[in-house]
């Protein structure tokens, strides 16, 4: 089956991505069934839709009669008087992505269902941030139509989408989701199925090592923002962020991600951030994290000195990250270079950052740090290491 403007598209769970999922494939023009286990959820979703259009129409980038037909081309399956979502509504999609909650069992029922709801053609698609797409599969008959596609929240501001193909997808099926997804007006990449895909990997050393910096006393919160904004050009520094994405979540992602990779040190969760959620400083939606929301953010020390440590150290482990992404196939170059700027904004390529900042250069802080504080944690990417010796860009 062909996958374009005439495909119906189904989305189950109607949450915060499922709603944006679905505004976006029926701006892209497509009939979209929206289903969820809750009316409360579908009536919201449809709501928010409702005011998202209202917005685009109102500051002159959608006219009223595209925002009515996109609306109109949203049909909402009430739940079933069992409690479940009707996914009978399903039966003519080409297409059917779920973004129900993050829970295996729920995600393997439900992809069981749809398989034998909708016709053998018919693509399945999973929203997951953190779980294998091998393992979501593995229930089907079919797993050769199944294919993750991660799209970022809020789903129609963010262009990116790591499409994620499983063990058992069909060879040409994440270039055609690719494809779709392009239609839709997205950047699509493609990632392996491994944990945290690109983004949710390779960003970890922003927040991981400004934790470890806070541990060792290095600096405060306010120092690390105000480095990394100022010398990095980064829109937000790593403690405000975790306090805006809020620590039960950021906290759980990077304990997600540690533990999917046999506990790999890099990823090791930190105490510190462990007690804010226990003493439920979740960040800017409890008042209280890092800082205290009430009150202006702080300026952040002018310890130059200070400040230039605190952002060589982070910027090396995040060029590393990315290298150590190449290096395991994760995604090809180009691929993580437009994650991190399309996915989290950040202000340049991380590969492109290492080149300017000289690769022998951050194999030797990395190599001191690791004399310093231990040999596994900061040991330089074998990419990294040899793109240095030859004298070639990461990019490369
Ligand atoms: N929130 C994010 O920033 C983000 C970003 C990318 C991906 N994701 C992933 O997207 C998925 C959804 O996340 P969310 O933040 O939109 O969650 P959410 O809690 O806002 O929405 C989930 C929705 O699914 C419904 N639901 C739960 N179980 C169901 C079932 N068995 N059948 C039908 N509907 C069911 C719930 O009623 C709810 O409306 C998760 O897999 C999550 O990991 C989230």
């Amino acid at each position: 089956m062909t996958l374009d403007a005439g495909t119906t598209v189904g989305v189950v769970g109607a949450g915060a991505m499922g709603a944006g999922i679905a505004q976006v494939a029926a701006q892209a023009g497509h009939r979209v069934v929206l289903c969820d286990a809750r009316a409360e959820a579908l009536s919201r979703a449809k709501a928010g839709m409702e005011k998202a259009l209202a917005r685009l129409v109102e500051k002159g980038r959608l006219s009223a009669a595209a925002a009515a037909d996109t609306l109109a081309r949203v049909q909402v399956a009430q739940p079933d008087a069992s409690g479940g979502p009707n996914l009978r509504p399903l039966a003519d999609a080409g297409l059917v992505i779920e973004a129900i909650v993050e829970d295996l069992g729920a995600k393997r029922d439900l992809v069981a269902r749809l398989e034998q709801v909708t016709g053998p053609d018919a693509v399945l698609a999973t929203n997951t941030s953190s779980l294998s797409v091998a393992a979501i599969a593995s229930v089907l008959a079919t797993p050769e139509r199944f294919v993750g596609l991660h799209f970022f929240n809020p789903a129609p501001l963010m262009a990116l989408v790591e499409v994620v193909p499983g063990v058992r997808s069909a060879p040409d099926l994440a270039a055609r989701a690719s494809a779709l997804m392009r239609a839709w007006g997205k950047v699509p990449v493609t990632a392996s199925d491994t944990p945290g895909f690109i983004v949710n990997r390779v960003a970890r050393p922003f927040y991981g090592e400004a934790l470890r910096l806070l541990e060792e006393g290095v600096a405060d919160p306010a120092t690390i923002d105000h480095a990394m904004r100022t010398l990095g050009g980064f829109r937000m520094g790593p403690c405000e962020l975790m306090d805006f994405i809020g620590h039960d979540i950021n906290f759980a992602v990077t304990k997600s991600v540690w533990e999917q990779t046999f506990h790999e040190p890099r990823y090791r969760p930190s105490l510190v951030q462990q007690r804010l959620v226990e003493a439920g400083w979740l960040g800017k939606k409890a008042g209280r994290g890092f800082y205290d929301h009430a009150q202006p953010l702080p300026a952040g020390g002018d310890d130059q000195l200070v400040a230039a440590r605190v952002f060589g150290r982070i910027i090396a482990m995040l060029v590393n990250e990315a290298c150590e992404a190449v290096f395991l196939g994760v995604a090809t170059p180009a691929d993580v270079e437009l994650a991190m700027t399309r996915g989290v904004n950040y202000p340049q390529g991380l590969l492109a950052w290492g080149d300017a900042l000289g690769p022998q250069r951050l194999v030797d802080t990395l190599r001191g740090l690791q004399q310093e504080l231990g040999p596994e944690r900061y040991r330089p990417s074998a990419h990294l290491v040899r793109r240095a010796a030859e004298g070639r860009s990461l990019l490369a």
